[in-house]
């Protein structure tokens, strides 16, 4: 085994850099691994973090490829075990991980194409790290309309750097929160009550789409409705996961395994797949 695949099964250390806090229940955590070597990710893959003596759990990488040097950053959800460990360390203190692993936004595919995000709560993580590619690389890409969704306004996320965006001439911003509250002025709504809003090119256009499951078949049929192929429709699908490296079977879909063929499909290829969507 060369020391390339063992980074691969085998946790190796990596040092908590800097820990911010995004809302309520969710921290963005910066990591540097100990080797020095950047995680090579793709946006939309996952890596397996352990909290040595709690557990091990499947996380997005939120950054984009390379960031900054060979430091990465996940946005974690307090929730479980691992989660609240997670939550608790301090500056300084070490985590095993493994990967990155499964398949990723095929970025070649959205060049000189439109893109439109679909995140529906914690699906902003994931794709930020597309999001942020695209912006890298701002003269490749078409028009970028970014969609955010989350229940209310107390769970919003990355909340400065949506200000950011939408402040940019080159990025369409639209939010909406299902529930409002004296704090928040903007729309009020399901995410699907934003996409009528937009003009689309649909022969141009692909979506990247991550958020509950219960978000996908309605903003899917939306999609469809407006012409866009379902070609053009990606999704992030995810599930419970052990291994992370297609052995466990945990994360099954109709016989697929979630954590190797996906979690990012092209709709297409999941359509006849009724656990899926
Ligand atoms: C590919 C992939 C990427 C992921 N990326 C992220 C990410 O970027 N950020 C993030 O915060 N989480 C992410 N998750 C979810 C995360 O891995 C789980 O929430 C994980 O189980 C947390 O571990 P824990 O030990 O803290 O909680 P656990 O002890 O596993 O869970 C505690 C309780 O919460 C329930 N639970 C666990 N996860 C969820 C969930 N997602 N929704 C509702 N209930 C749940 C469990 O059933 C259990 O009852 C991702 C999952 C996958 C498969
Ligand atoms: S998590 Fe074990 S097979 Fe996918």
């Amino acid at each position: 085994m060369t020391p390339d695949t063992l980074f691969q099964y085998v946790p190796t250390p990596a040092t908590l850099v800097k820990k911010e806090k995004l809302s309520d229940f969710v921290t963005l955590f910066t990591f540097q691994p100990d080797s020095g070597r950047a995680l090579m990710h793709k946006p939309g893959q996952f890596i397996m973090l352990s909290m040595y003596g709690v557990g091990e759990a499947p996380f997005s990488v939120s950054s984009p490829p390379n960031a900054s040097g060979s430091t990465f950053e996940l946005a974690v959800r307090r929730i479980g075990n691992v989660t609240n460990a997670m939550h608790a360390m301090k500056v300084g203190q070490k985590v095993g991980i493994r990967g990155p692993y499964g398949t990723s936004f095929p970025v070649q595919d959205f060049v000189g194409k439109d893109t439109i995000f679909v995140a529906g709560g914690l699906g902003y993580i994931p794709l930020r790290s597309l999001l942020h590619y695209q912006l890298r690389h701002r003269d490749e890409f078409g028009r970028i309309i970014v969609m955010i969704g989350c229940r209310n306004p107390s769970e919003r996320i990355f909340i400065d750097q949506i200000k950011e965006l939408e402040a940019r001439d080159d990025v369409e911003v639209y939010e909406t929160v299902d529930c409002g509250d004296e704090s928040w002025c903007g729309n009020v709504g399901l995410i699907t009550s934003l996409l009528p809003h937009v003009e689309i090119d649909p022969d141009i256009t692909h979506v990247a789409m991550v958020g509950p499951p219960v978000m996908y078949k309605f903003v899917i049929k939306q999609c469809q409705a407006r012409g866009i192929s379902r070609e053009n429709i990606y999704v992030s699908l995810e599930r419970h996961m052990k291994c992370g490296i297609g052995k466990c079977g945990h994360c099954q879909i109709n016989g697929l395994n979630a954590c190797v063929e996906g979690p990012v499909f092209k709709y297409h290829d999941i359509q006849t797949h009724p656990e899926a969507i």
